[in-house]
């Protein structure tokens, strides 16, 4: 976890994630969020109604989302910091047509990309990922750099409360083949943070990964956006649309920068 205030003028720029770097070979078995067919539908609405022009995904990784909506004929791209993930997204079909900058999605765009992408995305939780409230303001900055006017920037998220209650705890995660993972997940309110702790029995070899993670109330990121001069157009329960309740675990938020 950082030392850092949140509000520290210059953060270390950040590595790759140690989970992405020993795991990407195994990240579609282990790791990968469920939902991506409504992922993918929800984004390809959203995609249809604002201007035209290529979309980006946030932390594309092995391609979950990326690749089903380039087979639908979008012109999608990714930003990454994680060169072995990248691969295996080129390796698999399509993966040829998707281009993925290396690098921190929360750095300001380079000029050929400022004003470029009619709509920017970030799913399975990777918003949180950044885990200072500096990086996530400075990532909304750099969204807002990058859309077309009209242009949208969704992600999901965590509702906090939900976290807090069912969202902790052990679990083992479903693995296909003889492997074993299991995911202790620790709430540390006092610096707005989660970790997720992964133990994995693979080959005989037992190795542990910790991922750290920043939770965010609906309420600020909707003030991040704002500083960032973007607005809420929509907020759903998830990806699949569905009203946001009192029930809700998750949201969908949609942000759009005026026209
Ligand atoms: C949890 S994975 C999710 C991948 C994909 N979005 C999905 O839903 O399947 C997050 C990805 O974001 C990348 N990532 C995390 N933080 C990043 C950052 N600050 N800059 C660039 N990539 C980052 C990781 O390397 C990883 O590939």
């Amino acid at each position: 976890m950082s030392a850092l205030p949140d509000d520290a003028p210059c953060e270390p720029a950040r590595a790759e994630p140690a989970y992405a770097a020993l795991f990407a070979a195994r990240y579609d078995d282990w790791l990968a969020a469920p939902n991506s067919d409504a992922t993918v539908e929800f984004l390809a609405s959203i995609a249809e109604q604002g201007p035209p022009g290529p979309l980006l995904e946030l932390g594309s990784g092995t391609g979950r989302v990326v690749l089903p909506l380039a087979a639908r004929g979008l012109t999608v791209e990714g930003v990454d910091a994680s060169p072995e993930m990248t691969a295996r997204l080129h390796a698999k079909p399509g993966g040829d047509t998707v281009c993925v900058t290396p690098g921190d999605f929360s750095a300001p765009p380079q000029p050929p990309d400022i004003g470029r992408h009619a709509l920017v995305y970030a799913a399975g939780g990777t918003f949180a990922e950044l885990d200072t409230q500096a990086a996530q303001r400075r990532c909304f900055a750099s969204v807002a750099q990058r859309l077309r006017p009209g242009g949208a920037f969704v992600l999901d998220s965590h509702l906090p409360e939900a976290l807090a209650t069912v969202g902790t705890g052990t679990q083992p995660v479903p693995t296909p083949g003889d492997g074993f993972v299991l995911r202790t997940r620790i709430l540390h309110p006092a610096h707005q943070r989660y970790t997720s702790d992964y133990l994995v029995l693979d080959d005989g070899r037992m190795r542990h990964v910790r991922v750290s993670f920043r939770y965010s109330s609906p309420g600020e990121l909707d003030l991040l956006a704002e500083f960032a001069g973007l607005r809420l157009v929509r907020r759903t329960g998830g990806w699949s649309g569905r009203p946001l309740t009192d029930a809700s675990t998750h949201h969908v938020s949609v942000y759009e920068l005026p026209a």
